[in-house]
Parts: structure tokens; C-alpha cells; sequence
């Protein structure tokens, strides 16, 4: 299958890799604190366990880690443009990718720049490098999404919390998925999640945004069928951004009614089943969260070969875009499948009072000089605040 015309080059992922934090907490901590039966999450969120972030790791060592290894293996020579997305900005000003640039020691012909639009603008940051290739295929641009999940203590949001970063290089003849140029779009002004200057954790009206969520998908599948989408039955595997896995699953019911589907709702189900198994793990990342769900399926034992994905992202307040992808051939050589599950592996587990504690740490580090003493064994770290400076170096073993 191809999505291209003869005149048109083939655009799409070379290479994609993560990272998260270096705890993690089981959710069966958090039951215990809010006294509620482990099954809430477990079963009824679809999360069992949230990666929390050691106090000398933030979004520029978390972005910094994923991409280090995709730099290592391509090298700079075509790398012109980095799109670095987050909702949980460091810097009113500067963007987040400049650090990164330094540690990872990119040329200084090099464009980096920052998006937001909560949990979406990975996926136009995306759209943006696939055009900006499909002008010059000979150039790669480098999109990170980073994020550090945060809601206020002791609220029903807080079991949906999380942390991790995706790197993906896209390029012209790409080893991975060739990006199919229909795309649906949609924006509608809602108040279903927003963090304003003045707080550290973001403030949700959970019912909504789950409400939210579902409008504006089926929003933007209407419009990628209008623009000249594939059908949901041409569609092999749905990748949703996954706050916490059960939304997707209740994405997916929705949609399907939305289209008329014959499917039974454990053969839906099961189409989402192979995207979770990573962000069930790590939490909500928010801006990497629907690139997560992707990896989980690339690593899946599945032969994606020539398969259609497709990809459903949404980003509160309220931004939702589906477009889709064709699995290359090949595309298995090009994976770390192994060093991925490894590294959710090493995650050091914590319970319920050393988490509180790491907390507290991250609320105070935002301050005009601190030191970290090294806690993570993460490439990078975020050293401290020097005169309102951040400090970030390579990790020494
Ligand atoms: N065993 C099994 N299931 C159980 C259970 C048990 N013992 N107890 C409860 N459940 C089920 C409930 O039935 C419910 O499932 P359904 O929704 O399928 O009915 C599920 O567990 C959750 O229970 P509640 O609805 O009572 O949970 P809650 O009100 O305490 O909190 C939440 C849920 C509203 C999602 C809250 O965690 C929240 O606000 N999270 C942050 C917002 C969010 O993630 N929204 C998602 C869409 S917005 C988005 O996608 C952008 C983004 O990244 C934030």
C-alpha cells in the first residue's frame, strides 16, 4: 500500500525513541491514601502504575534522553529544524529545544522553536516537520514531545499524573511509517483543562474533558473523511492519546457508534489493547502521550507491515487532529524494542511517602538558586537554578 503520488516524496518517521522518569509509583499506593480499591485504576482508569521524575530530572533532560539516541544513530548533517512540544514550559520566553540543542551538541544551523497547545501540538509540530521535509526532502527535522503531568494533590485527577518524552526524526523515504497527506482538523474553545500563570498544577474539570475529548475527535474524523480519509474499517490500528488508557477505549466505543461499526465492543476493545501497554505504565505525558501509544504497538509482537494506523489527537481547550500512516517494510530493524521495555524496567519503585516528598522537591526547585545533588542515572540532568539560570549537564556514572 502507498499513500504518495509519483510527484510527490515519501514523508514520514526514520526513527522514534522515549524516555520517562526514574521512579515509578504503583497506583496501589495511591488507594491506599485515597482509600478506594487498587481496581479503580487498574481497571477503571487502565493505569496501573505513574513514572515520577527524580529531583535533578525535568522536560529538557526527559527530551534530551529520547532524542540522544536518534541523534547518535543519524547523525546532524540533514538536521535542520527542531520542534520541541510541551505544556509544561520552563520559560515564559525561551524555548525548552535550546537546552537540548547544547546537550545534544546540534550544529548551530539549526532552527528551534516550542509549541503548545496542551496535549496536541506534538502532532502539529509533526504536520509542520512532514511539510517542511516534503519541500526539501533532504533535510530531517527532529520533533520532541516532553512532558511532566501534574494535577493537584489529593484530587481525583492525581491518579492520572505521569512523565515521559518521544523523539522522532522525520524524513524523506522513511524506515518507519509514511504519513498519508489526508488530515482532519478541529478547534472549539472549551474550559475543560488549563494552567495559568500563577499554578504549578494544571486545573481540570475531569467529566468535561472527558466529554470534550469525544466531541472533538469525531470533530476531526468527520473532517479527515471530508478531506479524503480512509474509511474506520480501512483503518488497522487506532492510536489515541491516552490521558489514561480507558480513554481510548471509550474514544474508540464513541467513535464507532459515530460511523456505524458492526464491530463487537471486545473487538473494539482489542484494537486499542496493543497501543496502551507503555503509557498504562508511565501515566498521562500529555504531549508525547499519543506517540507512546504508537511505540507500545510498534514493540507489540505484531507484524505491522503494510498496515494502516491511524492516529487520534487531542489536546484540551480544545484542539483534535486524525491522520494516518502506512507501516514501511522493514520497519523492524529500525526499533529498540528490547531497551525500551528495559527501560520501564530500571524505573526505581517508590511508595506513596517518597513520591509525596519528591513532590514537594519539584514545587520548591523553581526558584532563583538551588543545587541538586544527583539522583538520576539519566544521560542529562538538571543541575539547579544559578541566578535564574538553569543548569543542565551530562550525567557523570
Ligand atoms: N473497579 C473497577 N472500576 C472502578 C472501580 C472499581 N472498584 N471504581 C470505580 N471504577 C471505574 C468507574 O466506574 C469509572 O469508569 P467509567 O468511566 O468507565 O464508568 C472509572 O473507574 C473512574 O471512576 P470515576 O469516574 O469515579 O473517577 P474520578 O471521578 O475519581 O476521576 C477522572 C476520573 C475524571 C478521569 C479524573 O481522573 C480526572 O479528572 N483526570 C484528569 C482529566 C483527564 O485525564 N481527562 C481526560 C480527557 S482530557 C485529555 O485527554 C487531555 C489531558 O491529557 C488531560
Amino acid at each position: 500500500m502507498t499513500a504518495s503520488s509519483p510527484n510527490t516524496p515519501v514523508v514520514g518517521l526514520e526513527d522514534i525513541a522515549f524516555a520517562t522518569g526514574a521512579n515509578r509509583i504503583d497506583l496501589a499506593e495511591l488507594a491506599g491514601r485515597f482509600g478506594v480499591d487498587p481496581a479503580k485504576y487498574y481497571v477503571g482508569l487502565g493505569q496501573s502504575e505513574m513514572s515520577v521524575l527524580a529531583a535533578d530530572e525535568d522536560i529538557v533532560t526527559m527530551a534530551a534522553a529520547a532524542a540522544a539516541p536518534i541523534i547518535e544513530r543519524h547523525g546532524t548533517e540533514r538536521l535542520r529544524t527542531v520542534l520541541f512540544a510541551t505544556e509544561s514550559g520552563i520559560d515564559q520566553s525561551k524555548a525548552a529545544g535550546v537546552y537540548v540543542h547544547r546537550l545534544l551538541g546540534l550544529p548551530q544551523a539549526v532552527r528551534v522553536v516550542e509549541l503548545k497547545q496542551a496535549c496536541y501540538s506534538a502532532t502539529a509540530a509533526l504536520q509542520f516537520a512532514a511539510a517542511l521535509v516534503a519541500r526539501t526532502p533532504g533535510e530531517q527535522v527532529l520533533v520532541i514531545a516532553s512532558d511532566v503531568a501534574r494535577y493537584e494533590l489529593h484530587s481525583n485527577a492525581e491518579p492520572t499524573q505521569g512523565a515521559g518524552a518521544v523523539a522522532m526524526l522525520v524524513a524523506a523515504d522513511p524506515s518507519l511509517i509514511e504519513l498519508e497527506a489526508p488530515t482532519g482538523v478541529y478547534t472549539k474553545d472549551v474550559m475543560d483543562f488549563w494552567r495559568p500563570n500563577h499554578s504549578a498544577t494544571a486545573i481540570v474539570d475531569g467529566k468535561l474533558s472527558i466529554s470534550a475529548y469525544q466531541d472533538a475527535i469525531e470533530g476531526a474524523w468527520e473532517d479527515f473523511r471530508s478531506r479524503g480519509g480512509a474509511a474506520f474499517d480501512e483503518v488497522d490500528h487506532f492510536c489515541y492519546h491516552q490521558p489514561f488508557t480507558k480513554m481510548a477505549i471509550k474514544a474508540h466505543r464513541h467513535l464507532a457508534k459515530v460511523v456505524g461499526s458492526e464491530l463487537t465492543q471486545a473487538e473494539l476493545d482489542a484494537q486499542i489493547e496493543p497501543t496502551t501497554g507503555y503509557n498504562r505504565r508511565i501515566g498521562n505525558s500529555y504531549t508525547a502521550s499519543v506517540y507512546l501509544a504508537l511505540l507500545a504497538l510498534l514493540d507489540s509482537d505484531l507484524d505491522l507491515t503494510g498496515e494502516r494506523i491511524g492516529f487520534l489527537s487531542y489536546g484540551s481547550g480544545a484542539v483534535a487532529e486524525v491522520f494516518s500512516g502506512i507501516v514501511r517494510s522493514g520497519y523492524r530493524s529500525a526499533l529498540r524494542s528490547e531497551d525500551n521495555r528495559a527501560q520501564l524496567d530500571a524505573r526505581t519503585a517508590i511508595d506513596d511517602a517518597r513520591y509525596l516528598q519528591l513532590l514537594g522537591d519539584a514545587a520548591a526547585a523553581d526558584v532563583h538558586d538551588v543545587v541538586h545533588p544527583q539522583q538520576t542515572s539519566a544521560p542529562f540532568r538538571f543541575a539547579g537554578v544559578a541566578a535564574d539560570q538553569r543548569q543542565y549537564e551530562p550525567t557523570t556514572a
